[in-house]
């Protein structure tokens, strides 16, 4: 049994992984704004730093691993704050976080990127760039462009960055070769109080009219599934995947493009 960090423990799928990893008999250190251990705010630069610090104390200088799941949804008007919680949510806290997974010698940690990545069209690749180097002004400033649209070109933009971001870290020998497996899920639409306030939003009838060969939504129990696959040693060989657990709209829109 181990010690795992989950961020956005306190709703939607990050909190069907921490009751999973827990009725397994794990330690879990939530991190969100509410209802769990670590109460922290990673939209701030100090909200991340006290994160950073109250779980590696909690830890102890060990995690086995670490379920990346809070996140902001596309919302025009709030850019910046996904960019903050989307991309530096993710990589200040696993960077600062790598010598405790190191010493767990075989840890496993899953970020949440989304299918929005390949689905989304209009992404300026420069504000992506923007994004990987920590420019964020710039990198909003370029979104905003985006007239009518900022908002899921943001979301978007915010998920591809994370995603490049890992699949870099991922083969690295700080990660790869220190034992741990950083790897990416890109879910589809899943039913959480996140779409389901993109639903009662002036771009619902959008989303509900987004191609979807399942027919239905996925639920947080699925995907957390797929998350604890991510987690256990059937993971050892699976270094920077993107897992897509999406209803079929990837394969859909782009059925050759692999
Ligand atoms: P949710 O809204 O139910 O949960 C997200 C959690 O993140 C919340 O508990 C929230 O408080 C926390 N959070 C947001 N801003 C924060 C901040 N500044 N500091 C700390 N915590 C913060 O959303 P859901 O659906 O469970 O999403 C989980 C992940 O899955 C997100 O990264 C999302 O982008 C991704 N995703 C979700 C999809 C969906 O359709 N639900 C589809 C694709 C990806």
């Amino acid at each position: 049994m181990g010690t795992y960090v989950v961020t956005g423990a306190a709703s939607g799928i990050g909190k069907a992984c921490a009751e999973r990893l827990r009725a397994a008999g794990n330690s879990v250190i939530g991190v969100d704004l509410h209802d769990v251990e670590v109460i922290a705010d990673l939209s701030t630069s100090g909200g991340r730093r006290a994160a950073i610090g109250k779980v590696g104390d909690l830890a102890g200088g060990r995690l086995d691993g670490a379920v990346m799941a809070a996140g902001l949804g596309p919302a025009a008007g709030r850019e910046r704050m996904i960019a903050e919680v989307n991309v530096l949510g993710v990589t200040e806290l696993l960077d600062s976080w790598q010598a405790a997974f190191a010493a767990a010698g075989d840890a496993k940690v899953v970020v949440f990127g989304s299918n929005s990545t390949t689905t989304t069209p209009m992404v300026p690749k420069r504000a992506v760039r923007r994004l990987m180097g920590g420019e964020l002004d710039a990198a909003v400033r370029q979104i905003r462009r985006r007239r009518g649209v900022s908002g899921p070109v943001a979301y978007a933009a915010s998920k591809i960055a994370v995603t490049h971001w890992c699949r870099a870290r991922a083969v690295s020998d700080d990660w790869a070769g220190a034992g741990v497996r950083l790897n990416v899920i890109a879910p589809g639409p899943v039913m959480t109080p996140l779409l389901q306030s993109q639903l009662d939003s002036g771009t619902g009838s959008q989303v509900r009219a987004f191609p979807l060969p399942s027919r239905r939504f996925g639920t947080a129990e699925q995907i957390a599934e797929w998350v604890l696959t991510m987690l256990s040693p059937a993971a050892d060989f699976l270094v920077g995947s993107v897992i897509v657990v999406d209803g079929g709209t990837d394969a859909l829109i782009r059925p050759g493009d692999w």
